[in-house]
């Protein structure tokens, strides 16, 4: 259904939708591996590349492309591609990238198997270059003649501190390299990286975009040429989502407004209570007006999302406090109905070297919080006498 200038949730319950000959008002799910030809000269056609079809799921498949179709649109884009986790959207991106003897600048503080899979790179023959990237001068200064791509998250996982989208490419299209954002905290409903200027989008769709913690998935959003050569490297790599988490996304999504503005209300309060505990020492959140980027943040972002991170006092206090919590899980992952809290130096963070961590501010003493869809006074409420028992 094309409806590009229709409202964001319009589009978001609406984009990609298409009716069969039953009538049923939901995509049906086609869980299917593969898709019969009609006689052998249609295979050795589809097989061959020409004429439009479906062969296989690992390569497309009609729930999945109603999937891929809305985020695309969502995110102003002109195709979209999903895979099975945020992870092997990002590992499927990066490889679509990059070659063996080329250069990656990445910011320092990114998910932590992000940050890993980086590393790895070095085994490829590829060098990583991790910055500061919440000041683009860094990444201008990192750049090589061989460097292909930039890739940062904004607001970054753990910390929160945002990279300028628009000054970021400025630099980076200057020397013909890719930019690549995370988009996975905002959701195109707060932030559109393609129209500030960025290459390519990909998302973990496990978070925000699906909403209610039940299945994974991931995303690469970007120009049609690229997702044409993206899905050639996702389907050897073989990490395609199954039609029924890409069915859970497409439902989750149809909602997507609505909850971010409900993660984003809660957060300010929760961030507000924060704030004012003697127990606690910092506490970022992009939508205070302490936050150091907060004019960016309103610059870039339409609103500041559902994540906070804060520090307590005592980095001893941290377990104390976890344990205490009685309506907040203690989990990784982020964006669904119920509140999640965790400890990103020992969890999320845990793989990044301790001395790097902490140069990138992910100090042992930072909690970093999901705030869900309860009601607000209860998420405080249960805060407030965990921090009681510390
Ligand atoms: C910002 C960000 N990107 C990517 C990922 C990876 O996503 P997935 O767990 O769906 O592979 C995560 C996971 O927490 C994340 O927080």
């Amino acid at each position: 259904m094309a409806i590009k200038k229709a409202g964001f949730s319009t589009r978001s319950i609406h984009s990609g939708e298409k009716q069969d000959e039953t009538g049923s008002i939901t995509t049906p799910i086609y869980q299917t591996a593969p898709f019969e030809f009609k006689n052998a000269s249609h295979g050795a056609d589809l097989m061959g590349g020409r004429g439009k079809g479906y062969v296989y799921s690992r390569g497309a498949n009609p729930t999945t492309e109603v999937l891929e179709e809305k985020i695309a649109d969502l995110e102003d884009a002109q195709a979209a591609l999903a895979q099975t986790t945020g992870m092997a959207a990002i590992s499927a991106a990066v490889f679509t990238s990059i070659k063996g003897g080329d250069h990656v600048i990445a910011d320092e503080v990114i998910y932590g198997s992000t940050y890993d899979l980086f590393v790895e790179l070095k085994n490829f023959g590829v060098d990583v270059t991790f910055v500061d990237s919440s000041d683009a001068n860094n990444v201008e200064s990192a750049f090589r003649p061989n460097t292909k791509l930039v890739f940062f998250e904004t607001p970054a996982n753990p910390t929160l501190k945002l990279t300028d989208i628009k000054a970021v490419c400025d630099i980076a299209h200057e020397k013909d390299a890719t930019v690549m954002v995370d988009n996975t905290f905002m959701t195109p409903y707060f932030q559109k990286p393609i129209k500030l200027g960025a290459d390519v989008v990909v998302h973990s769709a496990t978070k925000y975009l699906n909403g209610h913690g039940d299945t994974l998935g991931g995303m690469i959003v970007g120009s049609s040429d690229y997702i044409k050569s993206a899905r050639h490297t996702a389907k050897n790599m073989g990490g395609s989502i199954t039609p029924f988490s890409s069915w859970l996304i497409i439902r989750g999504m149809k909602t997507l407004s609505i909850r971010m503005d409900r993660h984003t209300e809660n957060a300010m309060s929760v961030a507000k209570f924060l704030q004012g505990h003697d127990k606690i020492n910092t506490v970022i959140y992009p939508g205070l007006h302490d936050h150091p980027q907060y004019e960016l943040g309103r610059e870039q972002m339409s609103g500041a999302g559902g994540m906070i991170a804060f520090m307590l006092e005592d980095p001893k206090d941290v377990p104390v406090f976890l344990d205490s919590l009685k309506l907040c899980t203690l989990a990784v992952s982020l964006g669904e109905t119920c509140t999640l809290i965790q400890h990103p130096a020992t969890m999320t963070h845990g793989v990044v070297p301790r001395d790097d961590r902490l140069s990138y501010g992910i100090t042992d003493e930072l909690v970093r919080l999901s705030v869900g869809l309860e009601d607000a006074c209860d998420i405080i409420d249960d805060i407030e006498q965990a921090l009681g028992l510390i």
